[in-house]
């Protein structure tokens, strides 16, 4: 069944309206969706999933960015998820991503670089858990999944 990874379709992607060609992406990379869902950050909840970056120079700029508007957080599975969705999302600056990854051809800058994905296991599991219920994904609540 593989592991799971976490992964945010930032406000801009919704703004845009192009999540479903991005979703297209991910399902057409092997991941399967088992928990998706469209809600609103607010200040103490952007805060608490971006905490670990809370004294960088940039952490004003990425809660208004992340507050902006709606986004979607989903859990994705996949043989090696963590790796492989990091490397189907590219770099964080969009300028060095490599061509082919969902920021080189979707994101504008490095603020707004339109996806979020976890950076190891452990930090897929606490990210997961700060979105979803265990009954809110599929294959944890009796559901088939897939
Ligand atoms: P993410 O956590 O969103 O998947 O992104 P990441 O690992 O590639 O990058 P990270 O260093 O964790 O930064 C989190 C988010 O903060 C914004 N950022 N802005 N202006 C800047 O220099 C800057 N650096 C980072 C981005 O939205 C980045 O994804
Ligand atoms: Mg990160």
């Amino acid at each position: 069944m593989g592991n799971r990874t976490f992964a945010i379709l930032k406000p801009d992607a919704i703004e845009k309206n192009i999540y479903g060609d991005i979703i297209s992406r991910i399902q057409a990379d092997g991941f399967k969706i088992i928990g998706m869902k469209m809600t609103k950050l607010n200040e103490r909840t952007a805060t608490g999933f971006y905490e670990v970056h809370k004294d960088k120079p940039f952490f004003p700029g990425l809660l208004e960015y992340m507050t902006s508007g709606a986004c979607i957080p989903m859990v994705l599975v996949k043989e090696n998820a963590v790796a492989d969705f990091r490397k189907l999302i590219g770099s964080t600056d969009p300028i060095k991503a490599d061509e082919g990854t969902i920021r080189k051809d979707f994101a504008d800058d490095i603020t707004h670089n339109i996806i979020h994905g976890s950076d190891s296991d452990e930090n897929a599991e606490i990210e997961i858990a700060f979105f979803f219920n265990r009954a809110e994904l599929i294959g944890n609540a009796g559901l088939n999944c897939c």
